[in-house]
């Protein structure tokens, strides 16, 4: 069995890490991780994905530990610039294992087509005439993507919505529901409704406008949950002024609060939500897919009772345990576009053993609950800089033209004297060579 604890990682070269990660992996050919050493990505590659390529752009690609998804354990792959998430969604996740890791379900992998309907005389009967002929339109649809057919997709109903007030007046809207299977689906979705609109305007006497997904994707949710035990959530840190001590009852009660905050706040709302993509899009983008889809479908999701708010929900069970909840659209596919052709991606797909589009939507919103819980701790205990501020340093130190052990040094001094700032690493450095001389 695959093993996502793997002790000491953090202090091992990026070699001894690869190693470590093949030898956790309980497979017969573990994936290609050469991929993550070059990038990737070939030139000629890149050339055939997008128009005008000049090159290549690299972000860092981290491995998440101790996550343990539905019972099995797995290696995250995560892709993103920002320090500390990688290691919040690992500390976190080693936490939720002594309740069993994460649960995840998702829904039927369903997408919804939109096709807009102009210039209808009376649109109540439009919509009638479109219902008549739904099983018929529901054939022709799913006749459309005979692969997609081959492995269980396909339309599954239509629904036509009216809007009777809008600056061109009203109009209708028909939503094809189509099961996408392992798919992120754009291309299947958009291609059924481009071809059934000359019979929707052959039924309603209009015009079909718009033909496109939507990525509020409010058929295709995945939800995730997870315990803390309370006792399991005490810590203490040493800081300038001392040690400071948290009860796990302090942890878990400042988590619910910071919960509430964006419960009831948009603008906090939106910070919270952000540390949920902090995880989700990592993944997503370590995989190929569509982060833009995924967060356009999280933020519209967030807002659908009326109110901007929080995606997660934290509380505690009856024995005091804090309790964790995510539900959002995850339009992710395993199958075509960036996925199938970036080497890197499948080898992020493969280390995590995926073998459907939901399973990997089952671990990416765990991540973005082990992230938010990351983000949520900090901020109502010790506050999200102390842990923040040393990489962040680094970074600095690097920028201003650290090398070796020098971003380190650089790093530790500004973190000290509590000044994280390029002029302060330029300074130091300075004086380092000049006391060289
Ligand atoms: C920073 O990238 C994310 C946080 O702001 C999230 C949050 O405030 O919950 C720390």
């Amino acid at each position: 069995m695959t093993t996502s604890r793997i002790s000491g990682f953090y202090n091992m070269t990026l070699e001894e890490r690869r190693e470590k990660i093949t030898e956790a992996l309980a497979v017969q050919t573990p994936p290609d991780l050469a991929a993550w050493t070059s990038g990737g990505l070939s030139a000629e590659a890149a050339d055939h994905m997008i128009e005008n390529v000049v090159g290549m752009h690299s972000l860092p690609l981290g491995i998440a530990l101790n996550f343990q998804v539905n019972g099995r354990d797995v290696l995250v792959p995560m892709t993103l610039e920002e320090p500390s998430v990688v290691a919040g969604a690992s500390f976190m996740a080693k936490l939720a294992r002594a309740s069993g890791g994460f649960q995840a379900t998702t829904t039927d992998p369903l997408m919804i087509g939109q096709m807009q309907v102009i210039n209808i005389a009376n649109l109540n009967e439009a919509k009638l005439k479109i219902y008549e002929k739904k099983a018929e339109l529901l054939e022709e649809a799913d006749s459309i993507d005979p692969i997609l057919k081959k492995f269980g997709g396909g339309a599954r109903d239509l629904e036509v919505r009216i809007f009777n007030d809008s600056p061109i007046g009203g109009f209708l809207v028909v939503h094809l529901i189509y099961d996408v299977r392992d798919a992120m689906g754009a291309n299947a979705v958009n291609t059924a409704c481009e071809r059934l609109a000359p019979k929707i305007e052959a039924i309603t006497g209009g015009k079909v406008h718009l033909r496109i997904l939507s990525n509020l994707a409010d058929r295709r949710i995945a939800r995730a949950r997870c315990t803390v035990p309370v006792k399991d959530l005490a810590f203490e840190t040493v800081t300038q002024d001392g040690i400071l001590r948290y009860s796990g009852e302090q942890v878990r009660d400042g988590i619910i609060a910071a919960y509430a905050f964006a419960a009831v706040d948009p603008y906090r709302a939106a910070t919270h939500n952000k540390g949920i993509m902090n995880g989700v899009d990592s993944v997503v983008i370590a995989t190929g897919n569509d982060w833009r889809a995924i967060e356009a479908g999280a933020h519209a999701y967030a807002v659908k009772n009326g109110q901007y708010t929080s995606l997660s929900t934290w509380g505690k069970d009856a024995e005091g345990n804090l309790v964790g909840t995510l539900e959002m659209p995850m339009a992710v596919g395993i199958v075509g576009g960036a996925t199938k052709v970036h080497p890197a991606a499948q080898a992020a797909v493969k280390l995590m053993g995926v073998k459907t589009a939901n399973e990997l939507a089952e671990i990416i919103v765990s991540v973005g609950l082990a992230q938010n819980m990351a983000a949520l701790r900090a901020l109502a205990t010790e506050g999200i800089q102390r842990g923040h501020m040393s990489l962040h340093a680094r970074q600095v130190a690097i920028a201003a033209g650290a090398t070796g052990e020098m971003v380190e040094k650089v790093a530790a001094q500004m973190v000290a004297e509590k000044v994280v700032r390029i002029d302060r690493a330029e300074e130091l450095l300075k004086q380092n060579n000049e006391g060289k001389r």
